[in-house]
């Protein structure tokens, strides 16, 4: 099944490293066009191709890479799902600009993020409506992105959760973490699995787990 990278930020990019290094094939891309990816894919090696937001938006397996305020607007202007998968890699958080003020408020200003106020929604609820139509699964999101290249850790495999209502999605997805090495544990459906690991304040988000 063909992937597609819809932002090449700290995450979308840490993907493609990750999807390279275990021979997987995908499109990246991100607000400025192929071009400003060109070093990437060519560090990458073959496996990793830049596109445009709709050529990665066209895969079988679309991963949602963009800052959460973003996402509905760039989301919302590609063309219809057709019951394809997109992976909810979001949380709702808002980025610091460097240098904001000093905001005591704000518990995860040391982390340069502020959550943002979604109400009582779990965040993956919001998301299915900017891609009506798709088969959405939440993954990919709960740990810092820098673990991601990482798989193997203290003697064992890293474990990452994900979570979704629709069981032939998930088990494409539980294709990709298991090829790329990761012990994969399913929360159940969305409305289980994604508060339980959606950042900040889910109780697994953040939780690093071996499996021996
Ligand atoms: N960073 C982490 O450790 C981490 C871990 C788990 C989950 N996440 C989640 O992953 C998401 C991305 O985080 P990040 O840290 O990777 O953010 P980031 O470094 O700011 O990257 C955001 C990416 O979105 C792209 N983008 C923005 N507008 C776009 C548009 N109109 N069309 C296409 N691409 C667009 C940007 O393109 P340009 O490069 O062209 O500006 C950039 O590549 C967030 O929702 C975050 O909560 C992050």
């Amino acid at each position: 099944m063909s992937i597609g990278i819809i932002g090449s930020g700290a995450l979308g990019s840490t993907l493609a490293r990750a999807f390279a290094a275990n021979g997987i094939a995908a499109t990246i891309s991100n607000s400025r066009g192929p071009g400003s990816l060109a070093d990437l894919v060519a560090e990458l090696g073959p496996s990793i191709t830049a596109g445009t937001v709709e050529e990665a938006a066209a895969a079988d397996i679309v991963i949602a890479a963009m800052r959460w305020t973003d996402a509905e607007r760039v989301l919302g202007a590609l063309p219809a799902w057709n019951n394809r998968i997109v992976i909810d890699a979001l949380n709702p958080l808002e980025f610091l600009e460097p240098g904001a003020p000093a905001d005591p408020s704000n518990p995860l200003a040391a982390y340069g993020v502020k959550a943002l106020d979604i109400g009582s929604s779990a965040s993956s609820s919001i998301f299915e409506t900017w891609v009506a139509g798709a088969r959405v699964v939440k993954a990919f999101n709960h740990l810092d992105a820098r673990v991601l290249t990482n798989a193997a850790a203290s003697g064992g495999q890293r474990v990452l959760f994900y979570s979704g209502d629709d069981a032939g999605a998930k088990a494409d997805v539980r294709k990709i973490l298991d090829a790329m090495g990761f012990f994969a544990i399913d929360l159940g459906p969305l409305a289980v699995g994604a508060p339980l690991a959606q950042l900040p304040f889910g109780p697994l988000s953040t939780v690093e787990l071996v499996k021996i």
